[in-house]
């Protein structure tokens, strides 16, 4: 086979208490139950990456994934989405395994962690000094490139969401465009999956550990999936496979039928 194994989850919504719900689904256990399905598939994995809401607008919410992750030998690279707290963030999470936004070189590969976070909005906007930290990062390396996110920087054929995605996503592509060695650009935040392509590079996003949103609706709508992973081969010639787990077992919202 070859190659290195990448796990990624996103969007587990932490509270500082654990019987913390969001949308019906506890976020804590739910997000333990993935882990536990994750770490199993995957014992070799390189990295873990966390795409945004790590807490759900509360800081005690840190101490809780600290409490979870802080004993893995694997670096956990996380960037903040729109419910979390992000100079909070950096400090709870400073110090391995975790780091915060930057950049990081894993094997043949590197990783650049984007905050596309724009204070007190939903939707999100890369700053320019965020987008020339972007060009500069791949133009200094000819690794094989995953640029990782937590705002969708395309539209997902859903209203609601597609008005609170990236602001800016023309000057991110202009930036990602003048980058040939880009081989995916990754996402949280949409609570549902997609594998697509633009041109040669990856668009990948990973629903949620939590409650899932309803894909194509015009408005915001849960979906009755459970919690997912999804787990990345990465080659050292490039290529990606990936693969999308649900967790069945995991603790999932009962909708009421409507
Ligand atoms: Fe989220």
């Amino acid at each position: 086979m070859g190659g290195m194994d990448l796990l990624h989850v996103t969007d587990p919504h932490l509270y500082g208490c654990a019987e913390g719900q969001l949308r019906g689904v506890e976020t804590d256990s739910s997000f333990r139950a993935v882990l536990t399905q994750a770490f199993a598939r995957a014992d070799d994995y390189a990295a873990l990456l966390v795409t945004g809401d790590l807490v759900q607008d509360d800081g005690a919410g840190y101490l809780r994934f600290r409490s979870i992750l802080g004993n893995l030998r694997q670096p956990v690279l996380c960037i903040p989405g729109n419910h979390d707290i992000p100079e909070l963030m950096h400090r709870e999470l400073n110090g391995a395994p975790f780091q915060v936004c930057g950049s990081r070189r894993i094997g043949g590969w590197q990783f650049v962690m984007l905050d596309s976070c724009e204070p007190g909005q939903v939707g999100g906007r890369l700053t320019p000094a965020e987008l020339a930290r972007l060009d500069e990062t791949l133009g200094d390396s000819p690794a094989h490139a995953m640029v990782c996110l937590h705002h969708h920087p395309i539209t997902m054929g859903s209203r609601w969401l597609d008005g609170i995605g990236l602001a800016n996503a023309d000057e991110f592509w202009r930036i990602i465009d003048r980058h040939s060695h880009v081989r995916a650009v990754v996402w949280g935040h949409v609570h549902q999956a997609l594998d697509d392509r633009r041109g040669d590079v990856h668009l990948i996003a990973t629903p949620s550990t939590g409650a899932q949103f309803l894909p194509g609706s015009v408005g915001y709508a849960l979906d009755h999936r459970p919690p997912a992973f999804r787990q990345f081969r990465l080659h050292a010639d490039g290529r990606i496979d990936t693969q999308l787990h649900w967790v069945e077992a995991a603790p999932a919202r009962k909708l009421a039928s409507a």
